[in-house]
C-alpha cells in the first residue's frame, strides 16, 4: 500500500485510571498513525486496553477515575487532548463516529429511529420535514434495513442486535466521519449478520475513503479487513505491522500464541488452542514484560525490564527481548 497521508497520529497516549484499589495502567505508552482510507486493526485480549485507546481518542475515558495523563493525539495537527469537551463533542458529530459492541449505549431509547437518524443527518445537510424523512429512508435502505418507511417510526428496542448494529452504520452514513473507530461491532452477532455488518462497513471504507480502526480479538475478522495492525498485551503496543507481515513474520510469542489460537478452515472449535496461562492482572504488573509468566521464549532479563520498542522491518515494530529468536 503506498504511502497515504495520515489523518491521526498518536504519541506516547498514557491513560491511567485512579481506582481505590490502585493505579491501573489502562493505555501506557501507546504510538501509532492511520491513514487515509486505510484499516488499522486493535488485537489482543479482553483487558489489554483496546477499548480505553479508542474512548482517548474521542475524548469519552471513563471519569472522574480515568485520565489521559501523557501524550498527544494529533487530528490533522491538531492536538485533541486539549480539546474542550465541548469542541470534542463537534468534532465526534462530524469527524469521527463509534460503533460500539453494544449499540444501545449510543442510541436513544426514547427516541424512534426517525429522529435519531435525522439528527445525524441534519448535522451534515441542512434539510427538514418530507426531505429530512426521505434522506433518512434512503440512508436505511443503504444499510439493508427492509421495511424502512415503516421502521422509521420504530424506537431502538424493537430491532434486532444486527438491525440495531445497521442503525449504527446507517448513523455513520449519514454523519459521513472521516475516521469510524468500531469496536468489536459484531461480537455479539451470529456469525451471517457479521459478516453482512463488516460488509456494510467496507462499503463505507470504499465509497467515502474513511479510515477506520477496528477493534476485535478476531484475527480472522483483521486479516480479511486490516491493512495493518497493532497488537496489544496489558496496556501496550507489543508489536505493530502491515497485515502480511503480522501473519507470516510476526515476532512477538504473544502474536504467535494469537496466531495458534485461530481455528483453521475446516477444524472444529475443540481444536483451538489458546494461551496458557492467565491474562496479566493490571493492578499488580511485574517489573519486566507482563507476558514473561506465560512465554515459552522467556529469558532471566525478561522477568526485571521492559523490552524497549525495536523496529525490525519497514513499519514493523516489536517489544520483545528475544524477537531475533522468534
Ligand atoms: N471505568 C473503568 N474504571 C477502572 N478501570 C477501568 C475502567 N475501564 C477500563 N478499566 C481498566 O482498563 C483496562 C483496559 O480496558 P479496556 O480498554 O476496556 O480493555 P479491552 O482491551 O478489553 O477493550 C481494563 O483491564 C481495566 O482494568
Ligand atoms: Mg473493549
Amino acid at each position: 500500500m503506498s504511502e497515504k497521508e495520515i489523518i491521526l497520529e498518536v504519541r506516547n497516549l498514557k491513560t491511567h485510571f485512579f481506582t481505590n484499589m490502585g493505579l491501573i495502567k489502562a493505555v501506557d505508552g501507546s504510538s501509532f498513525s492511520l491513514r487515509k482510507g486505510q484499516t488499522l486493526g486493535i488485537v489482543g485480549e479482553s483487558g489489554s486496553g483496546k477499548s480505553i485507546t479508542s474512548l482517548s481518542i474521542l475524548g469519552l475515558v471513563p471519569k472522574p477515575a480515568g485520565k489521559i495523563v501523557e501524550g498527544e493525539i494529533l487530528y490533522c495537527g491538531e492536538d485533541l487532548v486539549k480539546k474542550s469537551q465541548q469542541e470534542m463533542r463537534e468534532f465526534r458529530g462530524k469527524k469521527i463516529f463509534m460503533i460500539s459492541q453494544d449499540p444501545m449505549t449510543s442510541l436513544n431509547p426514547v427516541f424512534n429511529i426517525g429522529n435519531q437518524l435525522g439528527e445525524a443527518v441534519r448535522r451534515r445537510q441542512n434539510l427538514n420535514g418530507r426531505n429530512l424523512k426521505e434522506k433518512c429512508i434512503e440512508i436505511l435502505k443503504q444499510v439493508q434495513i427492509r421495511s424502512a418507511e415503516t421502521r422509521i417510526n420504530a424506537f431502538p428496542h424493537e430491532l434486532s442486535g444486527g438491525m440495531k448494529q445497521r442503525l449504527m452504520i446507517s448513523m455513520a452514513l449519514a454523519c459521513r466521519p472521516e475516521i469510524l473507530i468500531a469496536d468489536e461491532p459484531t461480537t455479539a452477532l451470529d456469525v451471517t449478520i457479521q459478516a453482512q455488518i463488516l460488509q456494510l462497513m467496507m462499503e463505507i471504507r470504499e465509497k467515502y475513503k474513511t479510515s477506520i480502526i477496528l477493534i476485535t480479538h478476531d484475527l480472522g475478522v483483521i486479516a480479511r479487513f486490516c491493512d495493518y495492525v497493532l497488537v496489544m498485551y496489558a496496556g501496550k503496543i507489543v508489536e505493530k505491522a502491515d497485515i502480511k507481515t503480522l501473519f507470516k513474520r510476526n515476532r512477538h510469542p504473544y502474536t504467535k500464541g494469537l496466531l495458534n489460537s485461530l481455528p483453521h478452515l475446516g477444524e472444529k472449535q475443540h481444536r483451538l488452542m489458546s494461551i496458557k496461562g492467565q491474562p496479566p492482572d493490571l493492578l499488580n504488573l511485574p517489573a519486566g514484560c507482563p507476558f514473561e509468566p506465560r512465554c515459552d521464549y522467556a529469558v532471566e532479563k525478561c522477568s526485571f525490564e521492559y523490552p524497549s520498542d525495536e523496529s525490525v522491518g519497514k513499519g514493523h515494530q516489536v517489544s520483545c527481548w528475544r524477537w531475533r529468536e522468534i
